[in-house]
C-alpha cells in the first residue's frame, strides 16, 4: 500500500524534526557539545531508549573508538581525550550512585530535567478539502420495498467455500454485523423468494464472470429477481492467467484489460455510490497486487468509480478505471464492478457503499461512529516513561484539537492512586498538572495497586477499590462515571463474581470494556453482554503497548503504525465499528507521545476518507447506546476457559475445568431420567451435582434464568476436584433437551461434554407428565382433564394452552434432536430408549458405560434387581434388599383411554416419522415402541 496523498512520508518526519546524529556527517566538534548531555539521557531516563537517543545511548564504546583514533598522537589531543574519560569515569560514578539506595536523592539533586525528543506530529493533511460527497442510497419505491423482508440478506456467491476474496468478503459483512448467505457457485441457484418476498437485498459475485457464465434459464431467473426487486449486482473481476487487452464483456459494452499493476487511485467524487466513503484525495504509491482489470468504455452508462494509473508507458497520464457503476440502462440492473480485490483498503469501504447503493439502502450500515479512549495506568508506569507537564500540556492541546473534528472530545483517564508521584521530578509535576485539570478529562476508578482481581480475596479486592476511591475523593477526582476496567481483562471475562461484587459495591459500576469476550481474535467477532447489571462493552486494539512508546522502536518500525493508521487495522476498526473503545496507557503519552499521533492522524484520515460522523460520549451513554444498537448481545453466551489461553491467565488458580461436568442427561421429563441419574451415581467412578436447593435435585443452568448467574455459580454445584480427582462428574436436568438456547450455550461451555437422552413413547410421556403435574397439585392439571389438555386450541384460555405445549413439545424428539445436532456431533450423543432402561436397565447401563468411556467398568447385574412390589428395577442394597425410586416414580394412575391415545399417535405421526428417519441416520435400531405408532 502506498502512502497517502499529500502525507509526509516518515523519513521527511524523522529528518526534518528529529536530530539523528549517528551516521550523519557531524565533526568531532560537533559532537563533543552534545557528550554531558547525551549522557545524561544514559544515566537519568533509567532504561528510556528513545529510538532517538538510542544511536547515542548505544554508541559510547564507538564514540571512543574515535577518540582515541582521531586525536591519538597530538598532545593538545591527548589532553582532550583524558578530560573526556574523567567525565565519562564520574557520570559513571554518579550512576553506579543512583542505583544504589541513594538513587532517588540523587535523581532528583542530577535529574533536573529528562531530556527527550520531538515526538511526532501528525502531518497529515487531507487532498480533498471540498466537496464531501455524501449521497444517501434512497430507498425503492413502496411496492417493491415490501415485497423485501424485513431482515434483508446479501447473497454471496463464493469460488469455493475457502477462496480467499470470498473469505475477505464475508469477515467484512460479519465486522459489519450485515447478514448474508453464502452459496459456493454452482449449477443451480438458491431460493430467491419466500411466499413472494425477496430474500437478498444484494448479490455478491466474488468472480463476476460466474455471473456472465451462467446459463440462460438461470441468468433470466437471476435478472429477473434482481429487476422485480430492486436488486444490483457487486462483483469482482478475477485474475486472468492470460493478459486481455480490450477484450469485451460478455453483453455489456465495456471492455477491459487485465493483469495490470497500479498505482496512485483516486475516487470519482462524483458518483451515487460514494456514501460512507468520500474521495479523499489520492491514494499514492503502488496499489496492492498486480492482476488488477481496468475498464473501458465510451457508454455514459458506466460511470467510473475508481481511478488509478499505470507507470507502463502505455497508459502513463492515462486515468484508469478501476471500479466502475453500471447504471442499469441496457437491463434495468445496476452493478458495481471491481476491478481488484479487498487488499486495498479502499475497497473495503466503497463494497459497503456498493451494497448500500444496490440494495437502495436497504443494507446500509450508520454513519455515526461514536469513539473512547481511555487512558489507563494514570500514575502508574515505572520512573522514566511516566508523563512530564509537558506531556500533560501536550494532552490538553491535542485534545483541543481533536475536540475540533470530534465535537465534546475527551480522554477517559483511570487512575491507580498508590503510584501517584512515584516519578522522577518533572514526572511528579505531570501527576499534579493532571490533577490541576481534573475537569478537563472523564475519569474512572482502577485498582490502588495494579493487581489483578482475580489474584485477589473478595475482601482484598474490596479494600485496594476502596482505597483508590478515598485517594480519588482526597485528591477532588470524580467517582461517579460508572465505568471501570480491570487489569489485563482480568475478572470482566471470564466472569470473577468478587470483581463485579466489588464494583457495584464500591463504584456503582454499571459499564466496563474488555477484548477478552467471546475472546481477543479474531478482532471483528468481539461483541458485548450484560452481566448482573454491569454492561460490558467489546474493546478495540489501537496498536499502542505500555512498551510502545518509542516511534523508531514500533514492532515492525514506523510504517506499521502508519499503515494501521492510514485505511488499515485501527482505520477499519472505526469505520466497522459503530462503538469503538480503545485502550491506551500513560506511558503512551509521554515519551513519543504515540497515542495523540496515532488518534490525531486517524481522525484525520478518517474525516477525509469517510463521511462518518465521528462523536463521543461518556461511557455509561456509550454502554446504553451499544444495547440499544445490538439488543440481542445483552445475554451473554458463558464460553469454556480452558480452550482460551488468554482465559487461563486470567482465570483464578482456585477454579478449574475439571469441576465442570463431563457428561449431561438432558432428558426430557417423564423419560426414566430419575432411574438413570440414580443408577449412574451408583458408579464409583461416576459424581453427580450436589442438589440444588430451588429445584430439588437439578441444577437447571443451561435453559432459564440461573444461567444469567454465571459459571461460578454453576461450579458451586461440583465437588472441588481435589475431592474427586478421576471422577466423571455430571449433572442430570431434564429440561435441557427442549430448551431453545440449551445446545448452543452447552456446546459454548462444555464443548467436549457427552449427552444422554432418553426416548419413550411420546404419548406415554405427555400421559406421565400430565399425572406428575396433578401430583404436584399444579392448578391447571388439577383443573382441566388429559383430553382437554391435549385438545386445546389456540382459543383456550392461555394457562391451558401452555400447560399443553409444555405437556405436548418434549416428545417431538427429532426436532429437538436435530437441534442438539446443530451443535454437537452424534458421537457425543447417546440416544437411550427409555422402554428398554426400564426393562432391561443392566443392558443399558453396561452400553452407557462404554459410551461414556468410564474406567473401571461397573457390573450392574449385580446391583440392580427387578422389584416385584415395585414393579420397577431397584438398586441392591443388601442380598435380599432394593431400595427402589420414591413414590413419585413409577406412579399408579389409570391407563389412557382409547381416543386420548389416537389423538396423540395422529398428533405425533410426523415427529415419530422424522425420528424413525433420524436413528436410523444414526444407526441405531428403530426402537419397537416407535415401530408400532408409525403402523
Ligand atoms: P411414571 O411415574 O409415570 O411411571 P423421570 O424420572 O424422567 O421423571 O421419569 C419417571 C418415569 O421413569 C416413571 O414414570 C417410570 O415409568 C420411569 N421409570 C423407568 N425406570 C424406573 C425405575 N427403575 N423406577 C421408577 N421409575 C422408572
Amino acid at each position: 500500500m502506498g502512502d497517502q496523498g499529500a502525507l509526509a512520508s516518515p523519513s521527511e518526519v524523522e529528518e526534518g524534526s528529529w536530530r539523528t546524529w549517528g551516521g550523519r556527517n557531524s565533526s568531532w566538534e560537533e559532537l563533543l557539545p552534545h557528550v554531558g548531555q547525551e549522557t545524561s539521557v544514559l544515566l537519568t531516563s533509567q532504561g528510556r531508549s528513545s529510538g532517538r537517543n538510542l544511536p547515542l545511548i548505544c554508541r559510547p564504546w564507538r564514540l571512543w573508538q574515535r577518540t582515541t583514533l582521531c586525536f591519538a598522537g597530538t598532545r593538545k589531543s591527548w589532553r582532550r581525550s583524558m578530560f573526556f574519560l574523567a567525565v565519562l569515569v564520574c557520570l559513571l560514578v554518579v550512576y553506579s550512585l543512583m542505583e544504589s539506595p541513594h538513587r532517588s536523592f540523587m535523581s532528583s539533586v542530577l535529574c533536573s530535567s529528562l531530556v527527550r525528543g520531538r515526538p511526532p506530529e501528525s502531518v497529515f493533511q487531507c487532498g480533498n478539502h471540498g466537496n464531501s460527497s455524501l449521497h444517501q442510497h434512497h430507498q425503492p419505491p413502496r411496492s417493491s420495498e415490501n415485497r423485501l423482508r424485513e431482515d434483508p440478506k446479501v447473497l454471496l456467491f463464493t469460488e469455493t467455500q475457502y477462496s480467499r476474496l470470498g473469505k475477505a468478503i464475508t469477515e467484512i459483512l460479519v465486522a459489519n454485523r450485515i447478514k448474508y448467505k453464502m452459496e459456493v457457485f454452482g449449477k443451480s441457484l438458491p431460493v430467491l423468494t419466500n411466499l413472494s418476498k425477496g430474500k437478498y437485498g444484494t448479490v455478491v459475485f466474488e468472480n463476476f464472470e460466474r455471473y456472465l457464465q451462467i446459463d440462460q434459464w438461470n441468468r433470466e431467473l437471476l435478472d429477473k429477481y434482481l429487476r422485480d426487486y430492486n436488486v444490483g449486482i457487486v462483483g469482482f473481476m478475477p485474475t486472468h492467467e492470460e493478459t486481455q487487452v480490450g477484450a469485451k464483456l460478455r453483453g455489456f459494452p465495456l471492455f477491459i484489460h487485465t493483469n495490470m499493476a497500479l498505482e496512485n487511485a483516486s475516487l470519482n467524487s462524483d458518483n451515487p455510490v460514494l456514501r460512507l466513503t468520500r474521495a479523499g484525495g489520492n491514494v499514492s504509491g503502488n496499489l496492492p497486487g498486480t492482476d488488477w482489470t481496468v475498464f473501458v468504455s465510451d457508454d455514459p452508462n458506466y460511470v467510473p468509480l475508481e481511478w488509478a494509473c499505470s507507470s507502463v508507458p502505455h497508459y502513463a497520464q492515462e486515468k484508469l478505471v478501476a471500479a466502475v457503476l453500471d447504471k442499469g440502462a441496457i437491463d434495468g440492473i445496476q452493478r458495481v464492478v471491481f476491478g481488484g480485490g479487498l487488499e486495498f483498503w479502499l475497497h473495503r469501504l466503497l463494497f459497503l457503499d456498493a451494497i448500500s447503493y444496490l440494495s437502495m439502502g436497504r443494507l446500509s450500515v450508520s454513519l455515526d461512529r461514536y469513539m473512547l479512549v481511555d487512558i489507563d495506568d494514570i500514575f502508574v508506569a515505572r520512573k522514566g516513561i511516566r508523563m512530564t507537564a509537558e506531556d500533560v500540556t501536550a494532552l490538553l492541546e491535542s485534545q483541543k484539537r481533536l475536540q475540533e473534528m470530534v465535537p465534546g472530545w475527551k480522554f477517559n483517564l483511570g487512575f491507580s492512586g498508590k503510584y501517584y508521584q512515584h516519578g522522577y521530578p518533572e514526572e511528579n509535576m505531570g501527576d499534579r498538572k493532571l490533577l490541576e485539570h481534573v475537569d478537563d478529562f472523564w475519569w474512572f476508578g482502577h485498582m490502588w495497586g495494579h493487581t489483578q482481581p482475580h489474584k485477589l480475596t473478595p475482601a482484598g479486592l474490596e479494600a485496594q477499590m476502596q482505597r483508590n476511591k478515598q485517594f480519588a475523593i482526597d485528591h477532588g477526582i470524580p467517582t461517579d462515571s460508572g465505568y471501570s476496567v480491570a487489569p489485563h481483562h482480568s475478572g470482566v471475562y471470564p466472569v470473577h463474581e468478587p470483581l463485579y461484587d466489588a464494583w457495584k459495591k464500591v463504584w456503582n459500576v454499571r459499564v466496563t470494556s474488555s477484548e477478552e469476550y467471546p475472546h481477543l481474535y479474531p478482532a471483528r467477532l468481539r461483541r458485548g453482554f450484560i452481566h448482573r447489571n454491569i454492561m460490558v462493552l467489546p474493546r478495540q486494539t489501537c496498536g499502542l503497548f505500555t512498551h510502545t512508546i518509542f516511534i523508531n522502536k514500533y514492532p515492525g518500525g514506523r510504517a506499521v503504525l502508519d499503515r494501521s493508521i492510514h485505511g488499515g487495522e485501527l482505520f477499519q476498526s472505526i469505520v466497522f465499528n459503530p462503538i469503538s473503545i480503545f485502550m491506551t496507557h500513560l506511558s503512551n503519552y509521554g515519551n513519543d507521545r504515540l497515542a495523540l499521533y496515532t488518534f490525531e492522524s486517524v481522525i484525520k484520515f478518517i474525516k477525509c476518507w469517510t463521511n462518518l460522523n465521528l462523536q463521543t460520549v461518556p461511557p455509561l451513554q456509550l454502554g446504553e447506546k451499544y444495547f440499544h444498537l445490538y439488543p440481542e448481545e445483552k445475554d451473554p453466551i458463558w464460553g469454556d476457559p480452558c480452550s482460551d489461553r488468554r482465559h487461563m491467565e486470567i482465570w483464578s488458580k482456585n477454579k478449574t475445568c475439571e469441576q465442570l461436568p463431563k457428561f449431561l442427561v438432558i432428558g426430557p421429563q417423564k423419560t426414566g431420567t430419575t432411574a438413570l441419574y440414580t443408577f449412574l451415581t451408583m458408579h464409583p467412578a461416576i459424581v453427580a451435582n450436589y442438589p440444588s436447593p430451588e429445584t430439588f435435585e437439578e441444577i437447571q443452568f443451561f435453559n432459564g434464568k440461573n444461567y444469567y448467574k454465571g459459571i461460578d455459580w454453576y461450579m458451586q454445584f461440583f465437588p472441588i476436584p481435589k475431592n474427586s480427582s478421576g471422577k466423571y462428574l455430571f449433572e442430570k436436568s431434564a429440561t435441557y433437551f427442549e430448551g431453545e438456547m440449551v445446545p448452543k450455550r452447552v456446546k459454548s461451555l462444555l464443548p467436549n461434554a457427552k449427552l444422554v437422552a432418553i426416548i419413550i413413547p411420546p404419548g406415554r410421556r405427555a400421559y406421565s407428565w400430565y399425572h406428575h403435574m396433578r401430583a404436584h397439585n399444579d392448578p391447571t392439571a388439577l383443573q382441566y382433564s388429559f383430553y382437554q389438555v391435549i385438545t386445546a386450541t389456540d382459543s383456550s384460555p392461555r394457562q391451558l394452552r401452555d400447560l399443553r405445549n409444555k405437556c405436548l413439545n418434549p416428545g417431538m424428539y427429532a426436532k429437538h434432536i436435530e437441534r442438539w445436532l446443530d451443535y454437537f456431533p452424534a458421537s457425543q450423543l447417546i440416544i437411550i430408549d427409555g422402554e428398554e432402561l426400564r426393562n432391561d436397565p443392566v443392558y443399558i447401563m453396561n452400553d452407557l458405560q462404554k459410551f461414556l468411556e468410564i474406567e473401571p467398568f461397573y457390573n450392574y447385574t449385580e446391583h440392580l434387581r427387578y422389584d416385584k412390589r415395585k414393579g420397577f428395577y431397584c438398586q441392591v442394597i443388601e442380598e435380599d434388599k432394593t431400595k427402589c425410586l420414591g413414590r413419585g416414580k413409577g406412579r399408579i394412575y389409570p391407563p389412557m383411554n382409547e381416543s386420548e391415545s389416537k389423538i396423540l399417535k395422529d398428533f405425533y405421526q410426523s415427529y415419530n416419522v422424522a425420528l424413525e428417519k433420524l436413528v436410523t441416520r444414526l444407526d441405531y435400531p428403530v426402537p419397537g415402541w416407535l415401530e408400532d405408532d408409525l403402523q
